[in-house]
């Protein structure tokens, strides 16, 4: 029974000498909302791509509910993708373009319009139908994107940076609704995004793309609270965490000559490690170390302390800030139970006991 599986294995894409993907491997569960996350250019389009048929790997395999599509065609697989640029037909209508798939699988003509005015109505855009992309606002023609892609209930539900050309509340909008409508459709979809916030909300798994492999695949919660590599958590949260250089004897820490207590003794050799911690995670102690302040940024809910300890920029949120002006001192203490640790030479996460 086809269901929406999609595993690769071992897969390498070069464009000419440059190696743009390098070994991804990857196991996608049938009716998960799956992320692709990671920077600019680090390879997530061309992983999507591939699984869309629209490029082949150098080496290694894709398959779809077991069944090896590594050189199938786009027409096969069953697979809906939806573009960052939405990729209408500006010369037919909103009912045409939905309509164009259906027409493609040779559906018979008496059941398009049904179908066409559901997809419609899925994405709130039935009033439209009449229209012209050009005559569409950004938002009405992502929408459009979306009924043209779910109108034929594909197994695959491809989408590459679906909500970057939305405005930043329009955005979070479609974000939730993008959500309810991939459970209600119960189709698998990989999602391609170079946001973090976009990644967490939306996906039940997400991989984290660098450079063209993947550093970590995991639940949002894995990724954000147990950062596998300094790479991962210096790339996830917003701010990300504060990595610093610190000392570890024991369960004694030492950052810039000060000692952090830690609940536990972590299992390592000790000697230079790196130090995380989120900037939620960093308290005002007078009796802490001493840092400068550069700057304070107000959120309205919350206060971001920018502050130089030796030549490293140390961020801290805080609820309020009454406290010193720019250049002036202000002493900050790590609560020890959110301490993250990684060996600095490999960069791997060193566990804590909730690991
Ligand atoms: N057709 C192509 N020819 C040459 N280089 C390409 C091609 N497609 C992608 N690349 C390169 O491969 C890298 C990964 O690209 P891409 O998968 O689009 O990254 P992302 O989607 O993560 O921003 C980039 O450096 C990009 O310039
Ligand atoms: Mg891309």
């Amino acid at each position: 029974m086809a269901n929406g599986r999609v595993n690769l294995k071992g897969i390498y894409k070069r464009f000419g000498s440059f190696v743009a993907l390098k070994h991804i491997d990857l196991d996608i569960r049938p009716v998960e909302f799956f992320a692709l996350l990671g920077p600019s250019g680090s390879g997530k389009t061309t992983t999507l791509r591939m699984i869309a048929g629209l490029e082949t790997p150098d080496e290694g395999v894709i398959e779809v509910d077991g069944e090896d599509v590594t050189f199938a065609p786009p027409a096969v697989r069953d697979i809906a993708m939806v573009f960052q640029n939405y990729a209408l037909y500006p010369h037919m209508t909103v009912r045409d373009n939905i309509a164009f798939p259906l027409k493609m699988d040779k559906v018979p003509s008496a059941d398009i319009e049904p179908m066409v005015v559901r997809a419609a109505e899925r994405v709130h855009i039935e009033h439209l139908l009449h229209r012209r992309p050009g005559q569409l606002s950004g938002g009405q023609q992502q929408r459009c994107a979306l009924a043209r892609a779910i109108v034929r209930q594909p197994k695959l539900f491809l989408l590459d940076e679906p909500l970057s050309n939305l405005d930043a509340q329009l955005r979070l909008q479609t974000r939730v609704e993008l959500k309810k409508l991939q459970r209600s459709l119960n189709v698998t979809a990989i999602y391609v995004t170079h946001d973090q916030e976009e990644a967490m909300t939306l996906a039940d798994r997400m991989a984290v793309f660098l450079d063209g492999q993947i550093l970590q695949v995991g639940t949002p919660d894995e990724v954000f609270n147990r950062p596998r590599t300094i790479a991962v958590a210096s790339f996830i949260g917003s701010p990300p965490m504060n990595l610093l250089p610190a000392i570890l004897e024991g369960s004694r820490l030492t950052v810039a000559g000060h000692v952090t207590e830690l609940p536990y003794t972590p299992a390592h050799p000790g000697g230079a490690v790196t130090m995380g911690i989120r900037p939620s995670h960093v308290r005002l102690d007078p009796d802490g170390l001493a840092t400068r302040l550069y700057l304070s940024e107000n959120l309205g809910e919350s206060v971001l302390l920018n502050l130089y300890l030796d030549d490293h920029l140390v961020k801290v949120r805080v609820a309020s800030f009454a406290g010193a002006g720019e250049d002036e001192s202000v002493a900050i203490g790590f609560e020890p139970e959110a301490i993250h640790l990684f060996d600095t030479e490999s960069g791997l996460r060193i566990p804590t006991p909730q690991d």
